[in-house]
């Protein structure tokens, strides 16, 4: 089976190469990856039948070619966090709209199964004490150009499986942790700040809720909805993780040994979504259970990664901070 699989360099894509070559044998891998600062080739070092391809998902010369060749797409290539897209929407709108147009076209010229990977901020956020969590047919209320940018290309995707007959799958993750996360994301940030030494930021009063999965359990669910799912449905991939970011921020505290108030709040994000909260019952369905059902175990192994391969986020820790440092956060 060859397999192409986009934004691979990056978090949660390195990750499900690595797993997809430990779990299959048989597969062969292509990454087209366009190597932004989120991509890290050393995220794929040493893989046997990965051939990572430097590229953009945005030019058909490109993709055209890889798709022909290619039994299935898993789409993860994506300008991926709000606070960047605050500053610069662009790419977003290139890369996260464009490019899956661009994948379309050639999975429909060539008749190839897609995976469309996507979030739960599309669907906006939820109050604090709604008993509602987000399904999949909640309304789309993105916030952020990164949540709109990624609605856009959640209807196109739709759009190509009802107009065209795409064999296309989607999934809507809530918030991902585990190895290989860019650390200018809230929790690798935090680890990496304690690493060093400097108190954990805070955004406003730290009262948002995210709905935590560890990677690994992420990519669990990709291949059951790849496997078992059916084309043209979307599943929300969730493990019932939902903490404040002060009990996380507590909690990485606590796995260092430090005092429970030992943070600094720092400057609140534009248009912030207060909660997100996935019901997976879909994927259930499936057949599909997390691995990390306890918070604190899937933490206590993130953070084990983070100190034990500081050459692989090293680098970019300063410059990281210093573009924090802009926005008072
Ligand atoms: P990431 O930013 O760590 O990785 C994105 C990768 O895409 C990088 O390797 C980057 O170089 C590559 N890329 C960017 N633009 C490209 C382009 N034009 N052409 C080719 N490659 C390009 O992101 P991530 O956290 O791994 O997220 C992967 C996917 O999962 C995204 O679609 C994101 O929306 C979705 N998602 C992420 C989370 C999360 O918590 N991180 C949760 C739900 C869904
Ligand atoms: P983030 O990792 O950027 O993911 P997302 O915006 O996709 O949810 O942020 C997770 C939460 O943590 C979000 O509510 C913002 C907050 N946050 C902090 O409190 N401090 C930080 O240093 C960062 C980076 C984020």
């Amino acid at each position: 089976m060859k397999i192409l699989v986009t934004g691979g360099a990056g978090f949660i894509g390195a990750n499900f190469v690595h797993t997809t070559v430990e779990d299959m044998p048989d597969a062969d891998i292509v990454v087209l990856d366009k190597l932004t600062y989120a991509g890290n080739p050393a995220s794929l070092a040493g893989l046997e039948r990965v051939t990572l391809i430097e590229g953009d998902i945005a030019d058909p010369d490109t993709v055209d070619p890889l798709v022909k060749d290619a039994d299935l797409v898993v789409h993860f290539a994506a300008e991926s966090h709000n606070d960047n897209s605050l500053n610069d929407p662009s790419p977003f709108i290139t890369t996260n709209i464009i490019g899956t147009f661009v994948l379309l076209e050639a999975v429909r010229k060539y008749g190839v199964r897609f995976h469309h990977i996507s979030t739960d901020e599309v669907y906006g956020d939820l109050e604090l004490d709604d008993p509602a969590k987000f399904t999949p047919t909640t309304p789309y209320h993105p916030s952020s150009p990164y949540s709109a940018s990624k609605a856009g290309s959640d209807h196109l995707v739709r759009a190509w499986v009802r107009s065209f007959g795409v064999a296309a799958t989607l999934s809507n993750c809530s918030n991902n942790y585990g190895p290989y996360q860019h650390i200018e994301k809230f929790i690798p940030r935090t680890v990496t700040n304690l690493i060093d030494g400097v108190k954990p930021r805070l955004y406003g009063a730290g009262l948002n809720v995210r709905d935590w999965i560890h990677v690994r359990d992420h990519n669990t669910a990709v291949w059951d909805i790849i496997n078992k799912g059916e084309i043209g449905n979307t599943y929300l991939i969730g493990a019932d993780g939902e903490l404040n970011n002060l009990q996380v921020v507590q909690l990485i505290l606590e796995e260092f040994g430090y005092d429970a108030n030992d943070f600094v709040h720092v400057n609140d994000r534009p248009g912030h979504d207060l909660r997100y909260a996935i019901d997976n019952t879909s994927l259930l369905e499936l057949g599909w259970e997390p691995e990390f059902k306890d918070f604190k175990a899937g933490l206590a192994d993130t953070v084990a990664w983070y100190r034990d391969n500081e050459e692989w986020w090293r680098p970019q820790k300063e410059a990281v901070e210093a573009k924090y440092a802009k926005t008072g956060q």
